[in-house]
């Protein structure tokens, strides 16, 4: 892709996060939303709800970014943000990452998941929302007589990355992957208006009644509710001129993996007085040349080391992040080294190969707000690859209406590999060629594999636990100890 300046995306006045105003709606966050496992697992709740936090993390984000000066760094030098990365080789890109960044591929902690649990174990379903103690209100900043349909000529406001980092650059082998795209820097996507259409949309009761969803990982989602209460969203992810855009830059033609993943909206809050705190923190560091950032809370959350669940996803900023300092996104190298990237303007978004790269989100300071939406993308081909697993997607939805979707796509892509092979069967056969047995045989064997990666995937409903995320997403077992010695995580491992 040829390289282009990367333009800053409009910022947009942050939304108010007030105290309670007469007559405005608000929607409360709960603070102790977390579904006790089986065996009462006790999770500390923290006012600020970063989405990409892992409680229990090994990886405790201590580098604290300085504030003024860095914008302009694209990947850093990877530091000692653990006892798992000390053992890792950082490594520093080229010049091109600018202070857009890559800051929440890994937001998507829900949507992730390479490894599968082996045992299942039979556990109670429990509801995964609790609406008590409500703390943060959020509030939506348009009108409903301002919305307005999703117009491609007037809400994309889109500039190519500087810069698209293929796999072969992340030292991964030929082949890794559906494609040679890795990750590519923050690019502008969307204009303001179109923000704040999605905002409202976000923000709007129903969408905060009926599609919010909590786990032992993340206190605030909202999943699924595009469809049916977001049109304005669903008709930007779903529009050719998005996903034509999508595609160019991920190097392969790719739709969303379902309308369910379409727009999964990670939201963390803060009060303003933990904001001021953070910044005056990272400031004083920052004038001492002190590059770890000595924060009370550093034991909050990031994202441990883990592959999505789903091949591509797009992850928009929805937030105004200016006054943000960190929330890095860590991407491991196919050699063991790690690279950071930041996190996209408001506007902008990144496109990232998560299912196949290894990544981890590092804690963000100084906002009050971070709303990010995350859409997941398959390919669009029926003949490549589909990889998509659903470990970690299972607690936090809708059960029934995910293996639905997930069910009717992948039997679509047999129909359309069925018809395919048939007739190719039928030339052959019409120009007297042979049967071809081995590639027939080859062919059967991976729709074998296909359907049992469904039969996995789909998990019966009883033994899943709604708002259960288990710990099958993390990549090494330092970090699964951890998690388990902090309560987030069980000692034995569900199916859900
Ligand atoms: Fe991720």
């Amino acid at each position: 892709m040829a390289a282009t300046n990367v333009m800053t995306a409009p910022l947009l006045p942050e939304a108010p996060i007030t105290n309670e105003i007469p007559g405005e709606t608000y929607h409360y966050i709960p603070q102790d939303p977390l579904p006790k496992a089986p065996e009462a697992v006790s999770v500390e709740v923290p006012q600020e709800m970063p989405q990409e936090d892992i409680h229990g993390s090994s990886q405790e984000a201590s580098e604290a970014t300085v504030p003024e000066g860095v914008e302009d760094t694209v990947l850093e030098k990877a530091q000692d943000l653990s006892e798992e990365s000390t053992r890792e080789v950082a490594e520093e890109l080229p010049e091109e990452l600018t202070q857009e960044m890559l800051q929440e591929v890994a937001q998507e902690a829900t949507q992730e998941l390479p490894i599968e649990p082996t045992a299942e174990v039979e556990v109670t379903q429990q509801p995964s929302v609790n609406k008590s103690k409500p703390i943060i209100p959020v509030k939506s900043d348009l009108a409903p007589c301002d919305r307005v349909s999703f117009e491609p000529a007037k809400h994309i406001k889109f500039t190519p990355p500087s810069k698209v980092w293929t796999m072969q650059e992340l030292d991964y082998p030929e082949g890794k992957g559906i494609s040679p795209v890795g990750v590519s820097e923050p690019f502008p996507l969307f204009s303001e208006e179109a923000v704040k259409q999605m905002r409202a949309e976000i923000l709007d009761e129903k969408v905060w009644d009926k599609y919010k969803f909590s786990s032992n990982l993340s206190q605030c989602q909202l999943r699924g509710f595009a469809p049916e209460c977001a049109p304005f969203i669903y008709d930007a992810w779903k529009s050719p001129e998005v996903l034509e855009i999508i595609s160019k830059i991920a190097g392969i033609d790719l739709v969303p993996v379902m309308d369910w993943e379409i727009a999964h909206i990670n939201i963390a809050v803060k009060s303003e007085e933990e904001k001021a705190k953070e910044l005056e923190i990272v400031h004083r560091n920052a004038d001492e040349g002190v590059a770890d950032c000595a924060l009370e809370e550093d034991d909050k959350p990031v994202v441990d080391w883990h592959t999505d669940s789903y091949p591509f996803v797009c992850v928009t900023m929805l937030s105004d992040c200016a006054t943000m300092v960190g929330g890095e996104t860590m991407l491991r190298k196919g050699n063991g080294g790690t690279v950071k990237v930041r996190g996209p303007q408001m506007g902008s978004a990144v496109i990232l190969q998560g299912r196949y790269i290894e990544h981890q989100a590092l804690r963000a300071l100084g906002a009050t707000e971070r709303i990010t939406s995350v859409t997941s993308f398959r390919p669009k081909s029926a003949a490549i690859k589909d990889d998509t697993v659903l470990h970690t997607v299972r607690a936090i939805s809708d059960l029934k209406e995910l293996y639905h979707q997930y069910a009717e796509y992948r039997f679509e892509i047999l129909q359309d590999r069925f018809q395919d092979v048939g007739r190719k069967l039928r030339d052959r056969k019409r120009a007297n060629r042979p049967f071809d047995t081995a590639a027939t045989k080859s062919f059967i064997r991976e729709q074998i594999e296909f359907l049992e990666a469904m039969d996995r995937e789909i998990v019966r409903d009883e033994l899943v636990q709604m708002g259960y995320i288990g710990d099958g997403h993390l990549v090494s077992d330092e970090t699964r100890q951890t998690g388990r010695r902090k309560g987030v995580y069980l000692e034995e491992t569900v199916a859900a």
